[in-house]
């Protein structure tokens, strides 16, 4: 039946366009001579959410990546995958056929389990005549298992005009079990022919969005398809299995579960947000799980490393209330105390105390979006305290309650993105006065804010007026962790500049976190 259906819908177009092997119901002799009129894995291939048995590997059918379909004809098409045990691929450890549907872009996620723990494996896909290159990924080790050392990246904030994504292709030769994206994967707005930095000078556009800002399931699967065509990107997702989660870029700036600070009707908001989150699945390496339904998709969840390690992985935007005051940086209003709003959730920080309560880990990592740390925003002297209304600073309430859970526990680390710069200090309760119960260590970005850095005094002032932040730093990377038994420690690796193509890397700082004090030094 679904054959029949489908071969009435493929026209003669189609079937130059469609894959050989792939296209369901064509005769055999069809097959073997078909060719895509360009390559139809320009988007490359990823793998992500690894357990200790399996992980998914992840590709999109987009012969042509600006078109409304993709280049692809409107029919399911069956795609080959491999996974090897060694990268000569002599050895098969799985096969299979996946269906690529169009409801979903043409996009692949195949979900394997049954390897061996605690190893890496390869995978390639296959259609027609057409293969991918090799993929590396790794299972990881077996949930309670005695683990000596695991190492894992961090990053996230990758805006295509703001540079080039060079921090990736360093990444991608850094030896990681994982690479976790914290968030903004793309950016939704349409091309800024002109485009200022902090400070309102004019700063260097290296390249433009294509298309305008994203509202429809086509717009968004277009910015997606521009970004994964990125090398850097494609690299660093060929190296590692990425757990990613989403911010607020990937719908509209500045969402929240009830709120789009550009849309007034929150129906309309809501087929938005349905839009981007369909997209966001189509191009994530994500397990079935976290397929959308009704606009909103299970994205927190949590993974286990030996005894060493759990990683919560939060979703900070689909349950949040709306942002206080006016939502940006600014004095603080009543808002910020009111007991009722939450970050989380009820459902999710229940979740995430009900997990950090086994006390099954040496450590544990909540990885999150926004800075828990309630910084005061001043860049120089004024009269009153500013806060980032969009971050754990304007929901005071929420904080203190999440900080009480954590306390007494001494095996926490705070992991973050959205701020564009590295922060690292401790998070005390009573909006920074009080007891230190954690460290938080927030990521830079790989481009967003390009090569602009924040003025000198502007940082020492930021550090004066917040005695619990330890370090900050403004160049473009990402973050690595080593985490032993006793150690957790995280270098800051940034590029020199990102206008040009070949910037250098080098290790910024390095925060060490010993186990059973929320505490940190910089070295
Ligand atoms: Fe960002």
């Amino acid at each position: 039946m679904l054959e029949a259906q489908s071969m009435t819908m493929i026209s003669r177009r189609d079937l130059l366009i469609g894959a050989g092997a792939g296209l369901i119901g064509a005769p055999a002799i069809l097959r073997a001579q078909q060719l895509f009129t360009a390559f139809p894995f320009r988007l490359g291939i990823a793998s992500g959410d690894p357990s200790h048995d399996g992980f998914v590997i992840w590709t999109r059918l987009c012969p042509d990546p600006f078109d409304e379909h993709g280049g692809m004809p409107t029919a399911p098409v069956d795609v080959d995958w491999v996974v090897y045990e060694d990268e000569a691929m002599r050895r098969v450890a799985q096969k299979g056929v996946e269906r690529a549907w169009p409801e979903l872009g043409h996009s692949i996620h195949v979900e394997i389990s049954g390897l061996q723990p605690d190893r890496p494996y390869w995978y390639r896909f296959m259609v027609g005549r057409e293969k991918t290159v090799l993929g590396r990924t790794r299972t990881m080790p077996l949930p309670g298992k005695p683990l000596a050392h695991i190492r894992f990246g961090v990053a996230g904030c990758q805006h295509y005009e703001d540079g080039y994504f060079t921090a990736f292709d360093h990444l991608s030769r850094e030896d990681v079990a994982f690479v976790w994206h914290y968030g903004d994967y793309i950016y939704e707005d349409r091309a800024r022919q002109v485009n200022y930095g902090r400070d309102g000078s004019p700063r260097v556009h290296v390249r433009d969005h294509v298309g305008t800002d994203c509202y429809t399931i086509g717009d968004y699967r277009r910015r997606y398809a521009q970004y994964k065509m990125d090398p850097d990107l494609q690299s660093a997702h060929l190296a590692a299995p990425w757990f990613t989660t989403f911010d607020d870029h990937e719908v509209v700036d500045n969402w929240t579960a009830t709120t789009s600070p550009y849309q007034s009707r929150p129906e309309l908001a809501a087929i938005r947000r349905a839009a981007a989150m369909q997209a966001y699945y189509e191009h994530m390496p994500l397990r079935r799980s976290s397929m959308p339904t009704g606009g909103s998709m299970q994205l927190y969840r949590r993974a286990q490393f030996g005894d060493l390690l759990k990683a919560h992985f939060l979703d900070t935007r689909q349950y949040r209330s709306a942002q206080p005051c006016t939502g940006s940086f600014e004095p603080i209003c009543a808002g910020v105390a009111d007991p009722r709003p939450t970050v989380l959730g009820d459902a999710q920080e229940a979740w995430l105390r009900e997990g950090l309560s086994a006390k099954d880990s040496h450590w544990n990592l909540i990885a999150q979006q926004v800075m828990m740390m309630p910084l005061d925003r001043r860049t120089g002297a004024g009269p009153a305290e500013l806060r980032n209304m969009d971050s754990w600073g304007g929901y005071d309430a929420a904080r203190e309650r999440l900080l009480g859970s954590l306390d007494g526990l001494g095996n926490i680390v705070v992991m973050t993105g959205d701020e564009h710069q590295n922060f690292a200090g401790e998070l005390r309760r009573d909006a920074g006065r009080g007891k230190a119960v954690a460290v938080e260590l927030v990521t830079t970005s790989i481009s967003s804010g390009g090569n602009q850095w924040i003025k000198p005094e502007a940082a020492r002032y930021i550090k004066a007026a917040n005695p619990f932040l330890r370090y900050s730093s403004d160049r473009r990377g990402y973050v690595l962790c080593d985490v032993t038994p006793t150690r957790w420690q995280a270098s800051f690796r940034g590029v020199d500049q990102i206008t040009a193509r070949g910037g250098a890397i080098s290790t910024l700082a390095t925060a060490t976190i010993e186990h059973g004090r929320p505490a940190l030094r910089i070295s």
